[in-house]
């Protein structure tokens, strides 16, 4: 008992001896824990989005095992977030070498691997970097995890989740239920916005944001926010570029050191619990995500999704949008659409 225990612990920074000892195998963790729950991998763990990521996916009962992936530095975070009494079992990979091993029996995997924006900078100019990251971890989901749920924050979303889709469809594991792209940030955004203006709490607020996530792409629908408030133009006109521009306010005011974390990484909480929520069979659970969809003739949109036990169960047509919403949707669909068109291309003049 008391070896079992001594195992029990030091499995949180010796991930490779759990097969060896066989207390904690991957089969056992959901019974092990307090709670029972899901196994989560965070790959780009140790970044300025993965640390608190891994914090908050720590605290979130949901949440039985959690690997933290990255290239540099897993080992200590994953020691100091060892240490937080939550019931959930952490582990650290390290090294392309054990990104398998991070994989392996996941069911939900959450990506925010890649450089960030510096001022200057827009989503697209981090296509290059980004692009072959996302690719690489993609390949790995694909032979260790094919069923696991993926949430794809590393940007630029428009083309990083076009190339998860044609990782997986080479692959043949591709389920466009489980494909997700995470703009979950946009929408946190734009509800605090729209509550600063009317001066009400922000957790009352719910603005639909579809479209895509970078620049003129995201496109909040001011006319269809919850519960009904009505905004002047000019108020919209303000609302809009600022929801827009969110992401460059914090690049700037960081001023080259890096772009949002914190708040990416509440909004990747929020949208991981929702997730977790729904897979455990909880009902009516929507959320704005970018996705596989066919609500218009862009193969991925964001619009409102129901997340269910397989992942994305139904995306929602946009609903009635007014005149400068129509506008908005008609400009952003000819940069989305080049996007998309960019991330497709890049898998396909890879060998995979
Ligand atoms: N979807 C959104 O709303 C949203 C919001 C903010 C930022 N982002 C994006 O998220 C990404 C990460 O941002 P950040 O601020 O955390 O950056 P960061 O540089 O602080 O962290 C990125 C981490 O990824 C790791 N990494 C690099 N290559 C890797 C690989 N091949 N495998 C695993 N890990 C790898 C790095 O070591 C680093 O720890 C960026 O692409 C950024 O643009 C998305």
């Amino acid at each position: 008992m008391a070896g079992e225990r001594l195992a029990k612990m030091i499995m949180h920074l010796q991930p490779e001896q759990e097969a060896a000892h066989g207390v904690l195998s991957m089969q056992r963790c959901r019974m092990q824990g307090g709670s029972p729950g899901f196994k989560v991998a965070l790959l780009g763990a140790s970044g300025g989005i993965g640390q608190p990521l891994a914090l908050l996916l720590k605290m979130d009962p949901l949440v039985s095992v959690l690997h933290l992936y990255d290239i540099v530095n897993t080992p200590g975070v994953t020691a100091d977030l060892s240490h937080t009494d939550t019931s959930t079992i952490v582990r650290g990979f390290v090294g392309k070498d054990q990104l398998e091993a991070s994989l392996v029996g996941m069911d939900l995997v959450i990506i925010p691997a890649g450089v960030p924006r510096k001022p200057g900078m827009t989503r697209d100019d981090l296509f290059n970097i980004n692009a072959g990251i996302v690719r690489t971890l993609c390949e790995g989901v694909a032979k260790c995890c094919p069923n696991a749920v993926v949430h794809i924050i590393s940007n630029p979303v428009n083309s990083t989740v076009p190339i998860a889709a044609e990782v997986f469809k080479r692959k043949g594991t591709y389920d466009p239920r489980r494909l997700i792209g995470v703009t979950t940030l946009d929408v946190v955004r734009a509800n605090t916005f729209v509550a600063e203006v009317l001066g009400v709490d922000p957790r009352l607020v719910d603005v639909p944001v579809i479209g895509g996530h970078a620049g003129i792409t995201i496109l909040p629908l001011l006319s269809q926010v919850k519960p009904v408030y009505s905004l002047t133009k000019d108020e919209v006109t303000y609302l809009t570029k600022r929801i827009q521009n969110g992401g460059t306010e914090v690049v700037e005011a960081k001023a080259g050191s890096g772009s949002a974390t914190l708040s990416m990484a509440y909004a990747a909480a929020k949208f991981a619990d929702s997730t977790l929520r729904a897979l455990r069979g909880e009902a009516g659970i929507i959320q704005c995500a970018f996705v596989p969809s066919q609500v218009t003739d862009l193969p991925y949109f964001a619009s409102k999704v129901l997340l269910g036990r397989n992942g994305v169960e139904e995306v929602f047509p946009l609903g009635p949008l007014n005149e400068y919403e129509r506008e908005g949707l008609a400009k952003l669909k000819m940069e989305l659409k080049a996007s998309i068109e960019k991330g497709i291309t890049f898998v396909a003049t890879q060998s995979l």
